[in-house]
């Protein structure tokens, strides 16, 4: 069992901080107070199998600090530009960097893990981790990357079935229940993550939900993906009576079936 001495004090820290955002008011501040209860909690599933034994307890104690406070970014980031958009707004990666230190959510913690958490929330979000990042910041960065990512999928599928659909969390891309585009599908067959700005249809986006299985560091990442059933409920909705598609579908099945070897 992963523990945490003394994480309930940082947890009051980040509930005092969005107490100051009245996210009671807004649902998408609401979302991001549940997602960030929802990455913490991912966090410590992967910790409880990827954690070495014996692995020196300040790096598990950085992971969780990161996860628990790597989107406090988006707080002021919303308040000031009504958005989640980094494109349109800031990096809330590099906003919530500089706010650990603003606000000395940090404070009492020894510098080795105040310094992993700082490098965990600001490359957080972005598209490629740099090459030389290894050791210690690599494991820190790469728990809260997979947590997050576990968490922003429920999100989504969520959003592209349930009754929370919001055209807005799926990018405003075509509803055309029978079309698909060949070049989204040849990159996730191929391992690779399409780029948000290449997507022209609902199938399409379902196709780069199932590429962030290729996405995740830690096999255990995996698994807990396809365990939570939102995978095959996104590959269920793409055409499956399309004989084109055949092919890809049976290939993405393969790959989700490896996840759990
Ligand atoms: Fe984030």
């Amino acid at each position: 069992m992963i523990d945490c001495n003394g994480l309930e004090l940082h947890e009051a820290r980040f509930a005092s901080f969005t107490a100051c955002y009245h996210c009671e008011e807004e649902p998408m501040l609401a979302l991001k107070v549940e997602h960030t209860q929802r990455v913490l909690e991912c966090a410590r599933r992967i910790l409880e199998k990827e954690a070495a034994p014996g692995m020196d307890q300040r790096l598990i104690r950085a992971a969780l600090l990161a996860a628990l406070y790597h989107d406090v970014g988006r707080f002021p980031q919303f308040e000031r530009w009504h958005t989640f958009s980094d494109a349109v707004s800031v990096n809330h990666g590099l906003l919530g960097c500089a706010l650990l230190k603003r606000r000395a959510f940090l404070e009492g913690e020894e510098p080795f893990v105040q310094r992993l958490v700082r490098v965990a929330v600001y490359l957080h979000n972005r598209h490629h981790l740099p090459a030389h990042l290894e050791g210690n910041e690599r494991f820190v960065t790469d728990v809260v990357r997979d947590a997050d990512k576990l968490d922003i999928f429920r999100i989504m599928a969520e959003h592209l079935y349930g009754a929370q659909k919001k055209e807005d969390v799926v990018l405003r891309v075509r509803d055309e229940p029978e079309k698909w585009s060949g070049d989204i599908a040849a990159q996730v067959v191929a391992g690779q993550v399409p780029s948000y700005s290449s997507l022209r249809y609902v199938n399409d986006f379902r196709l780069l939900l199932v590429s962030w299985l290729h996405d995740l560091s830690f096999a255990c990442s995996k698994k807990l993906l396809v365990e939570s059933g939102y995978l095959d409920q996104v590959l269920a909705g793409l055409p499956q009576q399309d004989t084109r598609l055949a092919p890809v579908l049976e290939i993405l099945r393969r790959q989700i079936a490896e996840a759990l070897q």
